[in-house]
């Protein structure tokens, strides 16, 4: 979701802005624009669509040391060139990007700007004009700024320029991220450290509320209550190369490929040598007398498969609960409840919401999230790590099965410590090098899922993936998977439950795809296919050597069965892949969507 990024100091801004927007486009995004001044004189240039059509109008003459980028995800109004950011004030002088919902805009228009002249139907004008009109009732820029954010309601990342004083950025965020980077003789702004880390590994964190007025030697903080703070910078590590697509045609094909890898850092990291998982939080979850998984999207998906392994594992209830539903109708809770926020981002607005309600109920929560320091990782009682390296592609694919490792891996040190059986006997070590091995048996198989995409996908609109357990879980996240990104209209069903309703949709050649690794259900997901079949439906067949047919179409190494969705989801992935290159669709930025959510 929109994505901003700043600098101040550097001769080159122009170029450092468009890379850093580059870096952002995974955000999802249908416009963009950049502001630049060079003291005297400032550019504005903005364009619907990708960054490479801004870039072909941005002329060579455009230069100075301060400037402002963004790419916009169209909330408010259209994703058209005036709606697009920088916005800028009636009377030009101050340029303003934005991040987030500003929920009160109409209610301050009409307060203080009905003489003001509106060019966008953006909530994000309204800010902008804001600061003009209380630069106009006699406040200098720092303090008219600070004015527009204490009456603004929302959420938000600000950065702006005054044009008439064009050495400083203003910046304030609330419940939207933003980073403050810190350069020698510069520094930066942006949405994800990841757009400026060419340029400096040295970030402050923000809080809400907070105010920054950055120049290119200092900046000052001013906390909620408008005191002047000092704060530190952080070393982010990240590695330039690992948000390279490197010689892959897209990132959601790397990411996939990265898989078995990132299986086995976490089992280095997290099993290696003992079990590295604080104690503190392995007793906190072993205490409760229920586990709530708070997740969105994929990760909710991720959550449906950790139910499954923390309830044999601890024999800890766990209820998992869609982020978006669960805040606005809190069930009544255990008496001794466990939170954990599943995100690959840590940024999702909707989880955040239900996390700064546990907050107020001084409730313990665990975050398990793919970028440390984001906001749910922060604001969680405990943190784990994901380890898949950045995940650019919209289509979550390695964070997906991250996050059931891990899930993993909380559970079998908080069943040990409850004496869990399963626990007790489960070897999450050998599990996650089959987990990795199975992985890569599928991905060598990449041309063989290409052909199976093409025959059974070709010309169809609607299709079906079925199973029961944890392969139900499996299905829904295989669907959304390719519905996402191929734009097929597909459903993931519990495989029993077809036929009472849904199965009136199958027609001759409908695909439907079933998973058969669940060794209670085998046989009834058998006769499932059976009926389907009997309507004329096109059947392809993702099932564990176990339990396989000789006709079946693909065929999975056996783990754990609770982990077994592991190496089941890896082919659906790549039939995801395989059908959105086929239909000429932008596999890693499918229309629409967003990589990082972050309004609600
Ligand atoms: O960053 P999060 O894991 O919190 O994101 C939640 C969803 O928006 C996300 O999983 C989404 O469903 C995926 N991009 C789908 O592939």
């Amino acid at each position: 979701m929109c994505g901003i990024v700043g600098v101040v100091g550097k001769l080159n801004t122009k170029e450092i802005l468009i890379n850093g927007l580059q870096k952002l486009e995974y955000r999802g995004y249908d416009s963009a624009g950049i502001y630049v001044n060079d003291g005297q004189n400032g550019s504005l240039v903005k364009e619907t669509g990708k960054i490479k059509d801004l870039e072909k109008i941005i002329t060579d003459n455009i230069s100075g040391e301060i400037g402002i980028g963004h790419t916009r995800w169209a909330t408010h109004g259209k994703p058209t060139v005036e709606n697009a950011h920088p916005q800028f004030s009636e009377d030009e002088r101050f340029y303003l990007v934005h991040n987030g919902v500003i929920t009160n805009y109409d209610e301050l228009k009409s307060t203080y700007l009905s003489d003001v002249k509106f060019v966008s139907q953006t909530d994000t004008e309204v800010a902008v004009q804001l600061v003009s009109y209380f630069s106009k009732q006699g406040m200098n820029t720092t303090d008219a700024f600070k004015k527009m954010v204490s009456l603004v309601e929302g959420s938000f990342a600000f950065g702006l320029i005054d044009s008439q004083d064009a050495d400083r950025i203003f910046v304030a965020k609330n419940k939207s991220p933003l980073l403050v980077g810190i350069g020698d003789g510069f520094n930066v702004i942006c949405s994800d450290a990841m757009a400026m880390i060419d340029q400096t590994n040295q970030f402050l964190e923000l809080m809400d509320g907070e105010i920054v007025v950055l120049e290119k030697n200092v900046y000052h903080i001013f906390d909620k209550d408008n005191k002047e703070i000092s704060r530190n910078s952080y070393t982010v590590d990240l590695d330039p190369n690992d948000i390279s697509k490197g010689t892959y045609p897209h990132y959601m094909l790397k990411e996939v490929d990265e898989q078995p890898a990132v299986m086995r850092k976490i089992s280095e990291h997290y099993l290696s040598d003992g079990i590295n998982v604080d104690a503190d939080l392995v007793k906190t979850v072993s205490e409760s007398d229920r586990i709530y998984i708070v997740a969105a999207g994929t990760s909710y998906h991720a959550g449906l498969v950790g139910k499954e392994i923390l309830e044999n594992l601890t024999d800890i209830p766990v209820d998992v609960e869609v982020a978006s539903e669960f805040g606005y109708h809190i069930p009544k809770l255990s008496k001794k409840p466990f939170f954990i926020f599943l995100t690959q981002s840590g940024e999702t607005a909707d989880s955040r919401q239900v996390l700064v309600q546990v907050n107020e109920l001084e409730l313990p929560s665990l975050t398990i999230t793919n970028v440390k320091d984001s906001t749910l990782w922060r604001e969680s009682t405990y943190q784990m790590e994901l380890l898949a390296g950045p995940e650019i592609a919209v289509a979550s694919t390695k964070a997906y099965t991250a996050q059931i490792a891990i899930q993993a891996v909380l559970a079998k040190v908080v069943g040990t410590l409850l004496n869990n059986e399963q626990a007790l006997n489960l070897d999450l070590k050998e599990e996650l090098s089959l987990a990795a091995n199975g992985m890569q048996t599928i991905i060598d198989e990449k041309d063989m899922l290409k052909s199976l995409t093409h025959d059974f996908f070709e010309n169809q609109d609607h299709a079906f993936y079925i199973g029961r357990g944890v392969d139900y879980a499996v299905s829904i996240e295989s669907a959304l998977k390719l519905k996402e990104i191929s734009y097929i209209h597909t459903e993931g069903f519990a495989a029993g439950e077809l036929k009472h309703g849904t199965i009136s949709l199958i027609e001759e050649q409908t695909p439907v795809v079933a998973f058969i690794n669940d060794p209670n259900t085998a046989e009834h997901t058998r006769g499932n296919i059976k009926e389907v079949q009997a309507r004329g439906a096109n059947v392809l067949v993702i099932a564990n050597e176990k339990f396989a047919y000789s006709d079946d179409q693909i065929i999975l190494s056996s783990i754990n069965e609770l982990l077994e969705p592991l190496i089941s989801v890896v082919p659906a992935q790549l039939l995801a892949y395989y059908a959105s290159l086929e239909r000429g669709n932008d596999v890693d930025q499918p229309r629409n969507l967003a990589k990082s959510v972050t309004v609600e």
